[in-house]
């Protein structure tokens, strides 16, 4: 199922992402804007399903993790104490050449990145955060920030939630939301955005304890990411030698994942030490002190951080189950094939592109065709099947085109089963079910088919 299509490009995702309603380019109509994207029909409950998964392992069925959704735009100061007002910046150059602003680290050797000769300005630091002005006079004193990651809401609360939440150390706080970075080259698609999700878990701990939950936390979101149909194979571990680390930080394992544009992050996790909730005791003069009833201490929790983007696990996700394959005409199942690119199928084959997608996160989880549109007893008989159906699961009713061609549409969405209502179906309330990625039918009563589709969707 995981065989790699090496030449899979992201320009062909990207073609299909938009045909089928997955990701659109923002504001398209007017020539769009590097670095935002919007999601469509299909990628919006794509991102639901990722969102929902991270939140039922995370926080629902822990007894140790609570949730919360903090404001975007926060307190100015927030961001001092966090260090991102001084340090969350990037060494820019200007080519005065080619009139681009890059990033000085990233530069090829000889040429400038526009393929000509360049003429670079001296490195300059620029900082990434959103600006913007509170209340109607644009000064210095109204100055905000659009947050650039969720976890400081998270350690500005964390004395409310901890008044409130009846946990002890070690407990977690988890949020997902939108984070936001001026990046200087936003780039891979959505890989690289200026407007993201994040995915991020402070999980407070006693102090001497930090190696032990880090550990327990990597290997927890390495199964996580399996879980989704992220294949073990794909996924490596970055683990930052001492002399990466932030000087507070004890350790930290990035999980990367097999891009087509190279083996890139999708997650970070890192043991922050008591940085973050030290810093906001200082800064606001709150205490942020723990008190251990147990041992009768006084401490300042420390933190492991998980934190993950769900645009790039999407993509992940998105490139992971893209295939284009090669499989026998006639829709009965059999030898399925990858594809050769660029070559015709053979004889006795047909090209099919389709979406692979782990049943748990496909945006539509089943389709409900009849056989024919104009006769109406089929319609109606579909149409019982597709609402007892959607009441359970995302599901989809189509009956225009041929059959296969209705067949090719699902597989391009990645929607894992397809049930047709056929003649037989009025004689004997049977209905064929046919598998995505096998293409094999079964058939089945259409009391049994629930069942049936509640074995692989739960
Ligand atoms: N609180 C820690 C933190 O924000 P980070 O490594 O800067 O750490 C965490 O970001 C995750 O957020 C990354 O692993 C990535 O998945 C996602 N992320 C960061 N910058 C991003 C960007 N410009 N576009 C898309 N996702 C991004």
């Amino acid at each position: 199922m995981n065989e790699k299509q090496a030449t899979v490009t992201l320009d062909a995702l990207a073609s299909l992402c938009k045909r089928r309603g997955f990701i659109f380019q923002s504001s398209e109509i007017y020539g769009g804007i590097n670095g935002f994207w919007d999601y469509g029909p299909l990628g919006v409950e794509l991102k639901r399903n990722i969102k929902d998964a991270w939140w039922k392992s995370m926080v629902q069925e822990r007894e140790d993790v609570v949730g919360l959704d903090c404001s975007i735009i926060m307190h100015p100061r927030v961001w001092e104490a966090s260090g991102h007002v001084e340090g969350f910046t990037d060494p820019m150059v200007d080519c005065k050449k080619c009139k681009g602003r890059w990033r000085a680290d990233q530069l090829p050797e000889t040429k400038c990145p526009q393929g000509g000769p360049h003429d670079y300005t001296e490195p300059r630091k620029f900082n990434l955060m959103f600006k913007t002005f509170v209340g109607p006079v644009e000064e210095s004193s109204s100055v905000a920030y659009l947050r650039p990651e969720t976890a400081q809401g998270i350690f500005a609360q964390f004395d409310n939630v901890l008044q409130v939440a009846r946990q002890k150390v070690p407990f977690g706080i988890a949020q997902i939301g939108k984070a936001f970075r001026n990046e200087i080259n936003p780039r891979n698609y959505t890989f690289r955005s200026r407007e993201f999700e994040q995915m991020e878990l402070e999980f407070f701990v006693k102090p001497g304890t930090d190696q032990q939950w880090h550990e327990y936390w990597v290997a927890e979101r390495m199964k996580w990411y399996q879980s989704i149909g992220l294949p073990a194979s794909s996924l490596h571990q970055y683990v930052y030698p001492k002399e990466e680390l932030a000087h507070y930080a004890s350790a930290c394992v990035d999980v990367m994942f097999d891009f087509p544009f190279g083996t890139q992050e999708l997650e970070g996790i890192a043991a922050r030490g008591n940085f973050d909730l030290s810093r906001h005791q200082e800064f606001s003069g709150k205490s942020m002190e723990y008190f251990d009833q147990e041992t009768n201490e006084k401490f300042i929790p420390h933190v492991v951080e998980p934190s993950a983007g769900v645009d790039r696990i999407a993509l992940a996700v998105l490139c992971n189950a893209y295939r284009e394959e090669w499989v026998p005409k006639g829709d009965q199942g059999g030898e399925v094939r990858l594809a050769e690119l660029g070559k015709p199928a053979p004889e006795g084959f047909e090209a099919r592109t389709v979406m692979r997608f782990a049943p748990c996160i496909a945006p539509i989880k089943v389709a409900v065709f009849p056989l024919l549109k104009n006769k109406p007893e089929l319609v109606e008989k579909a149409r019982q099947v597709f609402d007892t159906l959607r009441r359970r699961w995302p599901a989809f009713y189509d009956q225009t085109g041929a059959i296969g061609r209705r067949y090719r549409r699902q597989d391009e969405v990645g929607t894992p089963y397809g049930v047709t209502v056929d003649f037989q179906s009025l004689e004997d309330q049977t209905v064929t079910l046919r598998e995505r990625d096998s293409m094999q039918q079964i058939r089945l009563k259409i009391e049994d088919l629930p069942g049936k589709l509640g074995e692989t969707l739960g």
